[in-house]
Parts: C-alpha cells; sequence; structure tokens
C-alpha cells in the first residue's frame, strides 16, 4: 500500500478492494436493500468511489452514513475540473449532501473529457490549483488525482512527466486498459501509483454472460479477448474469473486500490472473498496479459 495515501485515515487504512457506488440508486423499490449493501461495505472497512452523477447514489449513501454515522467510510469523490469554480462547487456539493467533513481523495474528471486544461493549470500554478490547494488546506479534500482515458493520455503523461498528481485513476483490468502504451511504460517506469476501474470488466467474463453473448454474436469484441485470456485464465489455477481479475490486478505492482461496484449484498461479499483469496500472478502470466493489452490498444 502507499503511505501517502494510508496517512490520510491512518484509522481506517486504503484496501485494495474499493467499493463503487454507480449501480446503487437505480431503482427506489431496492432502497433498504441498498442501504443494506452500503452498510455492509463500510463494516467490511472499505473506502467509497462515488459521483453525483451515479443515479440516486447519494441517497443510499446518506442514509447508510446516517445509520452509522461512527462508520463513515473514506470517500472518492468525481468532480468536473473545467474551472476552478467546478471543482469548489462539487466538493462543497458531496460534503453538504454526503454529510461529512471532508473527502479523502477527489478525482478530476467528466465535462469534456479532455484534460490539457487541468494539467496547463497545474503547470502554471493558475486557478484551479489555487482552489485545490485551499481545499486541501482547508481539510476538505486530502488528495487529487488526475482520471486518464487512452485519447487524453498525452495530458497525463505530462502530469505523470512533472509529479502534478500523486496518482492516476483509469479503467484497467483484465479487458482494459485505458492508458497508451506509452504513458503505461512511463507509468511503470516510474512507478507512479494508480487506481484502477472496472476491477471485474462490468462482469462481461462471467462465464454465462459469455454463452449467451457467443450465441447472439460471436465476433463481439468481448468474445475475442475472453478467448485469448482463457487459456491464461487455465493456467493460473485461479477458482473463477473474479479471482482471475483480482489476482491480474494484484500483480501490477503500482497499482494501490481497485474499485468495484454491485448492488447485491451476496455479490459483494464475493467481491470481498475474491480480493482477499487474489494473489499476484507468476510473472510470465501477467506479462502475456500486458502483452495483450498494448496490441488491443494498437488496433
Ligand atoms: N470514469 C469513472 O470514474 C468510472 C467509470 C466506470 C466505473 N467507475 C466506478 O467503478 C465502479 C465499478 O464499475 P463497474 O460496475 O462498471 O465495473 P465492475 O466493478 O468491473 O463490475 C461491476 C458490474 O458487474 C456486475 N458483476 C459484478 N460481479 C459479477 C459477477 N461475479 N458476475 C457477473 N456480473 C458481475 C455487477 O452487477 P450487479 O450490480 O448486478 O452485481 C456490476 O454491474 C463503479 O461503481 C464506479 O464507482 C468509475
Amino acid at each position: 500500500m502507499n503511505a501517502d495515501f494510508d496517512a490520510l485515515r491512518p484509522e481506517r487504512p486504503l484496501k485494495f478492494l474499493t467499493y463503487g457506488c454507480a449501480s446503487l440508486g437505480g431503482n427506489p423499490d431496492n432502497f433498504q436493500d441498498e442501504v443494506r449493501v452500503a452498510r455492509s461495505a463500510m463494516e467490511h472497512g472499505l473506502w467509497f468511489h462515488a459521483s453525483q452523477e451515479y443515479n440516486c447514489a447519494f441517497w443510499i449513501l446518506r442514509r447508510a452514513f446516517d445509520e452509522d454515522p461512527a462508520n463513515k467510510p473514506p470517500l472518492f469523490i468525481k468532480v468536473r475540473c473545467d474551472h476552478a469554480a467546478t471543482i469548489e462547487f462539487d466538493v462543497e456539493d458531496a460534503l453538504s449532501r454526503l454529510n461529512v467533513e471532508c473527502v479523502e481523495i477527489a478525482q478530476l474528471c467528466r465535462s469534456r473529457h479532455d484534460r490539457r486544461r487541468i494539467v496547463a493549470d497545474f503547470l502554471n500554478h493558475g486557478e484551479m490549483w489555487q482552489v485545490c490547494e485551499r481545499l486541501k488546506s482547508q481539510g476538505k479534500v486530502g488528495r487529487f488525482v488526475l482520471e486518464v482515458f487512452s485519447l487524453f493520455s498525452a495530458d497525463a503523461l505530462q502530469g505523470v512527466e512533472n509529479g502534478l498528481f500523486p496518482a492516476y485513476i483509469t479503467y484497467l483490468n483484465l479487458g482494459q486498459r485505458e492508458m497508451n502504451n506509452p504513458l503505461f511504460e512511463v507509468i511503470h517506469q516510474k512507478r507512479a501509483p494508480i487506481f484502477s476501474l472496472r476491477s471485474v470488466y462490468g462482469g462481461n467474463f462471467d462465464p454465462e454472460k459469455i454463452k449467451v453473448l457467443r450465441a447472439r454474436d460471436p465476433k463481439h469484441d468481448i468474445i475475442q479477448k475472453y478467448d485469448v485470456l482463457e487459456p491464461i485464465f487455465r493456467e493460473s489455477g485461479c477458482a473463477d474469473w473474479v479471482e482471475f481479475s483480482f489476482s491480474f490486478l494484484n500483480s501490477c505492482p503500482n497499482v494501490l486500490s481497485t474499485i468495484s461496484g454491485t448492488s447485491k449484498f451476496q455479490r459483494l461479499q464475493e467481491l470481498v472473498k475474491a480480493e482477499a483469496s487474489a494473489r499476484p500472478l507468476p510473472s510470465a502470466l501477467s506479462l502475456r496479459i500486458q502483452n495483450l493489452h498494448r496490441q488491443w490498444l494498437k488496433q
């Protein structure tokens, strides 16, 4: 783990699994069940990843936090990084709606999905950098991290080379790596910390889902990825694809934590169990997966 992030809540250090809240709040009929899922994630000591844009996830979280205020989790919140005003608004809005004093991590993202502006601003200590520094000094945000998509890897590359952010957050799982090859190599070389999104690739490699998709669309991108990963899965000895997913992420030395979501109580327990039983893959296997990612990004 990373001492810099652990220090944000020493009594509740960052775990390898972070609970993602995007599936919460979609259906009011499930309100109580979902509050129970959120409370269970709190009891497991997980950090939470959430956003104002996720359905009505904040309703579920607010109720869960009100029911067990002593056990509020450390939070990861998405904020729009187009202007100083949007950064400040999204942070203050999250604090007030969730009734918390701070968020441990704010993820600079959204809107245009173009990071040039924030990277240039941070390099020049502009108004967005200043508002971020102020929010940190007020104790409202612990760290600001940059969201990366492969199309905008060049901006992140500048961030990594200039040490602008303490970590980067991106889709990284068996089926996806949203960093272009040059960025991935530099991140790897510099051991820049990463938060990985979508630990189990949205459940797409679940063998039952694969069977259905194969019958409908055998040439689908997901089927092609599954078929080349499947021999590696068999060699890995992992019990299932969930454990295989966590084992792969465990093999990536700079991944601090991986964000996975569910609105189902049982599935949350499976994710917690898989995270606990996962071990890094033998390096030959994880290199084969990384080579597949390189090839997929070239296509
Ligand atoms: N740009 C961003 O910041 C960004 C983008 C995407 C995601 N996220 C974050 O990452 C979190 C996770 O993303 P995600 O939900 O897309 O990906 P994920 O964690 O890889 O997959 C979770 C999804 O897969 C299903 N699932 C989980 N385990 C399964 C299993 N064993 N078999 C079959 N299906 C399974 C879940 O369905 P059920 O709900 O039915 O269990 C859920 O819809 C989100 O909650 C959000 O916090 C952030």
